[in-house]
């Protein structure tokens, strides 16, 4: 099935809305250039939740797998997904994101500050567009550094494998890379803050 055939007349609106948050995300790369500062973003990238994770998700949750429910019950058929350098610039981006006057904060979730028990660390944010082209959507962000995007595409896997040779060693040895990572990235701020003079 397409995601026009699954999202019909929605799709429009759900692609004007990505766009949208993105465009948001590009505005503070322009804003920060603009005032001489290096980018807080390395790179963003997003999608629309294909019909078929949508309906494996919906049936997962005992929802109907109709457009409906998929713009309802689930609020990731939007997702953004924006890469930093350091922690730092992860939380200067949704700080900018949350301070947006056509988005309303409909959830945070600080993985960062509070890390998953499997060591995964990202800051979450889930965005109701209520002014702009993408007006009455929902959108998925996800706000990470570029070591733990590495980390999670590794760990992503997991999910989708029934028979993990090894799976206890496998968790334990993610879990060490996740904090072993997130360690790496203070120590970068650090130097990075050291280099511009700030100590
Ligand atoms: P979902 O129903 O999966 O969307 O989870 P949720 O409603 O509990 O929200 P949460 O903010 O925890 O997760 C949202 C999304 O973040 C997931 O769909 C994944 O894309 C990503 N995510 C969350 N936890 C993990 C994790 O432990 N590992 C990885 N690789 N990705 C994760
Ligand atoms: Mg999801």
């Amino acid at each position: 099935m397409t995601a026009n055939e699954f999202y019909g007349p929605e799709l429009a609106q759900m692609r004007l809305a990505e766009r949208q948050v993105l465009e948001a995300v590009e505005e503070l790369q322009r804003v920060w250039k603009a005032q001489g500062r290096q980018s807080p973003v390395l790179y963003t990238s997003s999608r629309i939740k294909s019909p078929e994770s949508m309906c494996r998700k919906l049936a997962q949750r005992g929802q109907p797998q109709t457009r409906q429910a998929a713009l309802t019950r689930v609020r990731d058929a939007v997702g953004v997904r924006v890469i930093c350098g350091f922690q730092d610039d992860v939380y200067q981006v949704a700080r900018w994101l949350e301070d947006q006057a056509a988005f309303s904060v409909l959830e945070t979730k600080d993985y960062i500050s509070y890390p998953k028990e499997n060591g995964y660390r990202s800051y979450h944010l889930i965005l109701g567009l209520r002014a702009g082209p993408g007006r009455g959507m929902t959108v998925e962000v996800q706000l990470r550094t570029i070591a733990i995007d590495f980390w999670a595409s590794l760990e992503h896997q997991l999910k989708y494998k029934r028979q993990v040779p090894h799976a206890r060693l496998v968790r334990e040895e993610l879990r060490r890379c996740a904090d072993e990572i997130a360690s790496v990235d203070l120590s970068m701020e650090t130097i990075r803050e050291l280099l511009a003079g700030s100590f």
